[in-house]
Parts: structure tokens; C-alpha cells; sequence
């Protein structure tokens, strides 16, 4: 049965810090004992991109959600919903995604934050879906934005290599007509898992590090099960093989990780968006980046079946598959 009310995606966004950082730059003038050879086989990230002082969750949010809003030829004020999926948000409160609003000059609607790290992104898919179809709204900007630039340990050269920031940004609006629109979401966590992925500490903790942790090994053992398990999920829920997706937009952890899921789908890698060996790994906003460069393109076109899948600290982890 087809869903009353489908959930189409009409634009997208992107927004990148000005200063890029390469593998050797870390090497060279952070003075991290890596290399660009060890950085480059691990993951495939060459460089990232660091924020500066002005360049802030909600400001990239902001900008990421603008591009989104002029692709769709939609006026911030018709937008009824905000969501942003960050875990490193600029304040504890007002949520980024009121500020976004303010930002973006909206006077109506409503926004909030939404937290579930790397998925985040598809969380926010999801939650934003069945706003639309409890009827309640008809226009939702979705935004993931992080500066994990922020959240990282320096010293710490098993986790400080892998990560970057940016925003990335969808339009999602309702419709009646046609097969366009989120087919299904899935979603899952595991809170037992919370010690292998994590940042310590938040506003009602005394001692903390607010640093992040990661047993890289153990998360990367976890996302190749995982996530295979919530792409099945999709593909089974909607009566598909892997040969009927157009496009894989993977969350970009690992060209290790994506690879694995391309092989299992039987996909060819030009039918793979990559981004993380430009970007790294920037948790929520690394979907809708990579959406965002594989649309405007021209390789995603209207009418191609988009698969995408996260796994993130939690473990939290989860696929969407959207008819574009
Ligand atoms: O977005 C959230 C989800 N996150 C992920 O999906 C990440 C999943 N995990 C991974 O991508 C990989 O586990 C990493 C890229 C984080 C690490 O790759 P690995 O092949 O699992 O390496 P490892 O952590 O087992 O480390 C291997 C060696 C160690 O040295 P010894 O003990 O073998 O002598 C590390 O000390 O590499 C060393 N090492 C480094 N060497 C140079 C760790 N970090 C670095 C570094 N440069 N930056």
C-alpha cells in the first residue's frame, strides 16, 4: 500500500569550511605522528575541511539550508518545520534549529535538534517523515551540521585524523501525486554499545573531557553487520535486490566500510557517492553532502532509487531509501 501522504525530496544544500586540511598538513604542521600513507589506506580521507571561529553549527546549518530552499525555488517562509541533527551544537539551548530559523528570517513554524550522531542525518529523515504524515506540516527543512573539529583530542591520532565539518542540507515537501518521496526509513540503537563511540561529559556534568572516543576496531566490526542489517531491511521492506538501486549514499566513515556495503549490494563504486576522502568523516553531514555534490552534478537524477545508511555512537544506526 502506498503511503497517504508522500514525503518528497525537492532540494538540497551544502556548506564547507573555507580552511582544508590535509593529511600531510596534520603530519606536518599539527605535528600528529601519522602520515598521509597510513591516513590514505585506513580510511581514503587525502584532507577535511576545519571550521574558523565564524564558522559555527547554526551558521553552516543556515547556509547549507539556504542552497537547499533556492534549489527548490521555496521561500524560507513557507517552511513549517526545522530539523538539525548535530552533536556538537554551539549552545545547550536554544536548539541550532531555532537559530537556523532566526538565521533564515522565519517568523512561523517550529524547529528542534535532534541527537543520534553519525545517523542522525536518517533519524532526521525518518522523524521528519512522519511529521508530514501525521498531516501536521508540509514543508520541512532536514540539516545535519557539526563541528566534531571541536570535540577532538588532538593527541589523540587514532581518532583526530578521521573526522571534519560541514553542513548538508534537504527540503522535504509533501505531496499527493506520484511515486517520488522516502520510501522507508529504518532505525535502530544499542545503548550497550556506548562505550566503544562516545564523547564525555555535557552542561549537567562536572568532570568531563567533552573530548571524543573511539575504539575504532570494535565500531568498525559492529558497522559492517549492521549496517548490512539495516539495508536488507530496506530492500526487503519495499520487495527489492540490490540491482534495483540507482545510487548508494553512504554515511562516509571509511572508504573501507563503504566499499564492503557497495560489494554486498553488488553495486559498481561509479554508482557509489564518496565524499570522505574530501570531507573525512563529518557525522550528520556527511549524507547530505554527499547528496547534495551527487545531485547538483548531475549524477542522482529524478526517478533514481537512493539508498543511504549510518551507523553512528549509541550504537545508533539506519537506512532510508528515497525515490528521488
Ligand atoms: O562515523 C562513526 C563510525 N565510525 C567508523 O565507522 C570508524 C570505524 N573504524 C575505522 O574506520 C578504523 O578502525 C580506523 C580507521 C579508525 C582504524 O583503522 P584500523 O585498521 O582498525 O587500525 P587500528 O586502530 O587497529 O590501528 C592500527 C595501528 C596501531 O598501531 P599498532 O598498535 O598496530 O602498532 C595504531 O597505533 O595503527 C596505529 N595508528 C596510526 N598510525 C599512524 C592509529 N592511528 C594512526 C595514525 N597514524 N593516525
Amino acid at each position: 500500500m502506498s503511503d497517504p501522504i508522500r514525503v518528497r525530496l525537492t532540494g538540497v544544500g551544502g556548506y564547507l569550511p573555507r580552511d582544508v586540511v590535509t593529511n600531510d598538513d596534520l603530519a606536518l604542521k599539527y605535528g600528529i605522528e601519522t602520515s598521509d600513507e597510513w591516513i590514505r589506506t585506513r580510511t581514503g580521507i587525502a584532507q577535511r575541511h576545519i571550521a574558523s571561529g565564524d564558522e559555527t553549527t547554526a551558521s553552516m546549518a543556515a547556509k547549507a539550508a539556504r542552497q537547499a530552499l533556492d534549489y527548490a525555488g521555496v521561500d524560507a517562509s513557507e517552511v513549517d518545520a526545522v530539523l538539525v541533527a548535530t552533536a556538537t551544537p554551539d549552545q545547550v539551548f536554544p536548539a541550532m534549529a531555532v537559530q537556523v530559523q532566526a538565521l533564515l528570517g522565519m517568523t512561523t513554524g517550529f524547529g528542534f535538534d535532534l541527537s543520534a550522531a553519525c545517523s542522525g542525518f536518517v533519524y532526521a529523515l525518518a522523524t521528519a517523515r512522519a511529521l508530514m504524515q501525521a498531516g501536521q506540516t508540509k514543508k520541512i527543512l532536514v540539516i545535519g551540521s557539526e563541528v566534531f573539529s571541536r570535540l577532538l583530542d588532538w593527541t589523540d591520532r587514532s581518532t583526530c585524523v578521521l573526522f571534519g565539518d560541514g553542513a548538508g542540507a534537504v527540503l522535504l515537501e509533501a505531496s499527493s501525486e506520484g511515486e517520488e518521496g522516502i520510501l522507508s526509513t529504518h532505525l535502530h540503537s544499542d545503548g550497550r554499545t556506548g562505550d566503544i563511540l562516545y564523547v564525555d561529559g555535557a552542561a549537567g556534568c562536572a568532570s568531563a573531557t567533552q573530548q571524543l572516543r573511539m575504539q575504532g576496531r570494535e565500531v568498525f566490526r559492529h558497522a559492517v553487520v549492521k549496517l548490512s542489517q539495516a539495508v536488507d531491511e530496506a530492500l526487503a521492506a519495499n520487495g527489492l535486490t540490490g540491482q534495483d538501486i540507482q545510487w548508494m549514499v553512504p554515511h562516509q566513515a571509511n572508504l573501507r566500510i563503504i566499499e564492503g556495503m557497495a560489494k554486498k549490494l553488488a553495486l559498481p563504486s561509479d554508482r557509489v557517492v564518496v565524499t570522505v576522502d574530501r570531507h573525512a568523516n563529518t557525522s550528520a553531514a556527511s549524507i547530505p553532502l554527499a547528496l547534495n555534490e551527487a545531485v547538483r552534478d548531475g549524477r542522482i537524477r529524478k526517478g533514481d532509487l537512493v539508498l543511504m545508511e549510518a551507523l553512528g555512537g549509541g550504537l545508533t544506526w539506519g537506512s532510508a531509501l528515497v525515490r528521488m
